[in-house]
């Protein structure tokens, strides 16, 4: 399928190609990309890790910014094709000369690596080599990738700067997401084609992917029914709003090719224990949650917390978005799609 909203025109800021467009970050990103005025192709495969008509969803999302008044010069065409596939990125550009690539596609999840680690490193390792060759043969100016705060492992002290030692990932997950970042250094190496590598921090907000804790717990919470939680209540994750996000994926974009290879933190440097998650979540719900508690479960770290001196001073990056506000606009979102 391929749905052309408009000719990508020829935007004052060129054509940026988004892997993982229908997918919860790449959607959001793509949608901010056309409100700054840039032509965006969107390449996703539709992966079944999660129902296809949420990822639908998340194209209508960029599609109202394309065809709404909000977005005066850019155009978005999406493609659907495979990113292990060369092909689908060579179609991507189809001629026109192409600004850069933002790479967010990838089979994302901690547990779910645990059982499948051939697939996730073809889904995360062979997809990010293919597309850095894709993007040295297009002629890209640049290239954004998406890691992880997994790759800090459990042994990082906190808060994680990104010249922390990352050798010890403890799933095959975090593995894949670290083998990213040495492909991306590689390709710099080589081509000196700058390269940033975001590791973004538990994102959350509208559209969060239906396996992540909050989008469970809030489903759960509006249907009374009981939520497990795997491990202490005192474990934590520095989860970030989904426009926080957004804004740092545009900055590194926008900066990177005063830096050559860099690696940024994208997170919000206040974490949240799970306890405190439950009790939040009971407030937007405007109801206490019913759980039981299990022990954790391997491939989980304990903590994640950022630190985002570097991402602030280089990038500007200053994540503003409260948790509880953040949580709220969630809730409104899932109730939306519920009724
Ligand atoms: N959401 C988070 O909290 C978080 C945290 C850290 C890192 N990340 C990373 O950020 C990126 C985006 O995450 P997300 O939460 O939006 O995940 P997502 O699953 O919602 O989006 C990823 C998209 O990539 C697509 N995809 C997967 N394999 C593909 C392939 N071979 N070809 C084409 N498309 C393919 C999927 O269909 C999906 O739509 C991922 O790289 C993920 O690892 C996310």
């Amino acid at each position: 399928m391929s749905t052309r909203n408009d000719q990508p025109a020829s935007g004052a800021q060129g054509v940026v190609l988004v892997t993982g467009a229908a997918g919860f970050i790449g959607s959001h990103v793509s949608a901010a990309l056309l409100r700054g005025g840039h032509c965006v192709v969107g390449v996703d495969n539709f992966d079944p890790f999660y129902p296809r008509d949420i990822k639908q969803r998340n194209l209508r999302r960029i599609e109202i910014q394309a065809s709404g008044g909000r977005s005066t010069q850019g155009s978005f065409e999406f493609i659907e094709g495979d990113i292990t596939d060369e092909q689908s990125l060579i179609a991507a550009r189809e001629g026109r000369p192409l600004d850069g690539v933002i790479h967010l596609a990838a089979r994302a999840g901690v547990r779910p690596s645990i059982d499948d680690p051939v697939g996730y490193a073809h889904a995360n390792v062979t997809a990010t080599a293919c597309v850095l060759q894709a993007a040295t043969k297009l002629k890209a100016r640049r290239v954004v990738i998406a890691s992880s705060s997994s790759v800090y492992g459990d042994n990082t002290k906190a808060p994680f700067r990104e010249d922390a030692d990352v050798s010890e990932p403890i799933s095959p997950y975090a593995a894949t997401k670290r083998a990213c970042e040495l492909m991306g250094y590689t390709h710099w190496h080589l081509t000196k084609m700058p390269t940033a590598m975001l590791r973004f921090f538990t994102v959350y907000g509208p559209g969060q992917r239906p396996d992540l804790a909050i989008s469970q717990f809030m489903r759960k919470a509006m249907n009374n029914e009981e939520i497990t939680l795997f491990g202490d209540l005192s474990t934590s994750r520095d989860y970030t709003y989904i426009d926080d996000i957004v804004a740092g994926v545009i900055a590194a974009y926008q900066r990177i090719d005063r830096f050559g290879y860099r690696v940024w933190n994208l997170g919000n440097s206040s974490p949240v224990t799970l306890g405190r998650l439950i009790e939040s979540i009971g407030t937007v719900a405007g109801r206490a949650l019913r759980t039981r508690n299990l022990p954790g479960r391997p491939g989980d770290v304990q903590h994640t917390y950022a630190s985002l001196d570097r991402a602030k001073q280089e990038l500007g990056y200053t994540p503003s978005v409260e948790f509880l506000k953040g949580l709220q606009m969630q809730w409104e979102d899932l109730r939306s799609q519920q009724g």
